[in-house]
């Protein structure tokens, strides 16, 4: 028989329609036997699926069409079982034609699957996680802020005045093109966590307890200690009734969660225009207890952080916005150290230039 012919139909009695449908059927599945490409399945589909010339088709045309109206269910009924065969040949020889691609490809299908290795934190963000989360024990929250800021938050409310020498020692990055916009309002890249302070204090009265781990840039000749990118954790605290006390008690504390509880802390007067008074604070070396070592440069102590009681200029900037950070109702400390150094320290990294390099080779150090 003809590709295309159709069996002879010798009348519509069911024994007739048995016997013509049943060689169909075997039609059907002698032809599904050659089904092992992607251009035979497409064949098959033509055949017996074809809109103008499939079989079915014209089976419908010759068969159903001049049916006697008793026939006319029993053809029917053998007609659908006919086509749900052959689609459902078509489905598993589409599925078995996927595989044959992948096989022409060389691709073993039964083999299991590539596992890619699962990355483990960054020994920097490492450090900043396990920092924040002494201080969230201590039922601080935390916050973030942007990186592109604007002349106002990085200095001018952090009581930096314009052309103040204080400044210089940012060795800021600025965003070309901003020249026409009012000082204040001009881009640049935030050369400390401390604008996010700003833009806590004017989201929320206090109280406040908070702390910021951020990304930090600034125009620094790159080299073992420096990096054009760092990180800092800024703190802040506002309340009634804070004081300088408070935060040496907690800064005290927070070093001993971090470093081990026999590490000890010093404070040394120091200067940001946003903190009044200022702070220095090193910690006692924790990795030779204070009698010197490499780490340490054989001093016995590390500097650590800047921190101080907010100036009261810097209520007074937020005040503006929130009315209810009165300097002479609350107070409030600050406080922003430097994670690159930290992390360094801790797994003993002495080109803070690695931390940045996305050296796999590096990282798997630390997984
Ligand atoms: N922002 C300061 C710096 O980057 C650190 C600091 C934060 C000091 C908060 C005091 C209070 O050097």
């Amino acid at each position: 028989m003809s590709q295309d012919a159709i069996p002879k139909l010798s009348g519509y009695s069911e024994a007739a329609l048995d016997l013509a449908f049943a060689e169909l059927t075997r039609e059907v599945e002698s032809s599904a036997q050659a089904l092992n490409s992607p251009e035979s399945v497409e064949q098959f589909r033509l055949q017996w699926l074809g809109r103008k010339q499939g079989r079915l088709k014209l089976i419908s045309d010759a068969w159903l069409k001049s049916a006697p109206v008793e026939a006319k269910k029993p053809l029917g009924q053998r007609f659908n079982q006919l086509k749900a065969q052959i689609e459902e040949r078509l489905e598993r020889a589409s599925g078995a034609s996927a595989r044959f691609a992948l096989d022409a490809e060389g691709i073993d299908v039964t083999l299991p699957g590539t596992r890619r290795a699962l990355g483990p934190e960054h020994p920097l963000i490492k450090t900043m996680h396990e920092m924040v989360a002494v201080f969230k024990r201590m039922g601080y929250s935390v916050g973030v802020g942007p990186e592109v800021e604007t002349d106002y938050y990085n200095f001018e409310s952090l009581n930096f005045p314009p052309n103040h020498p204080a400044r210089d020692t940012q060795d800021t990055l600025v965003i070309a093109g901003q020249e026409r916009k009012p000082l204040r309002d001009r881009l640049l890249m935030r050369t400390h966590t401390s604008p996010v302070q700003i833009r806590t204090m004017e989201q929320q009265p206090p109280p406040v307890r908070i702390v910021i781990p951020g990304k930090v840039h600034r125009n620094d000749e790159a080299d073992a200690t420096h990096s054009p990118i760092f990180h800092q954790i800024e703190g802040l605290c506002v309340d009634t009734n804070i004081t300088f006390s408070d935060l040496k008690g907690t800064l005290d504390h927070a070093m001993k969660e971090f470093f081990g509880s026999s590490v000890k802390t010093r404070f040394f007067p120091s200067f940001f225009p946003f903190t009044e008074p200022s702070a220095d604070v090193q910690i006692s070396c924790p990795f030779c207890g204070g009698k010197g070592c490499r780490k340490c440069k054989h001093s016995g102590w590390i500097e650590l952080l800047g921190c101080g009681m907010v100036d009261p200029a810097v209520f007074g900037f937020v005040q503006q916005k929130q009315p209810a950070y009165d300097p002479k109702k609350i107070s409030g400390f600050a406080f922003g150290m430097g994670v690159d150094r930290i992390a360094m320290m801790k797994y003993g990294i002495s080109d803070i230039g690695l931390l940045y390099s996305g050296d796999v080779r590096f990282l798997e150090q630390f997984a």
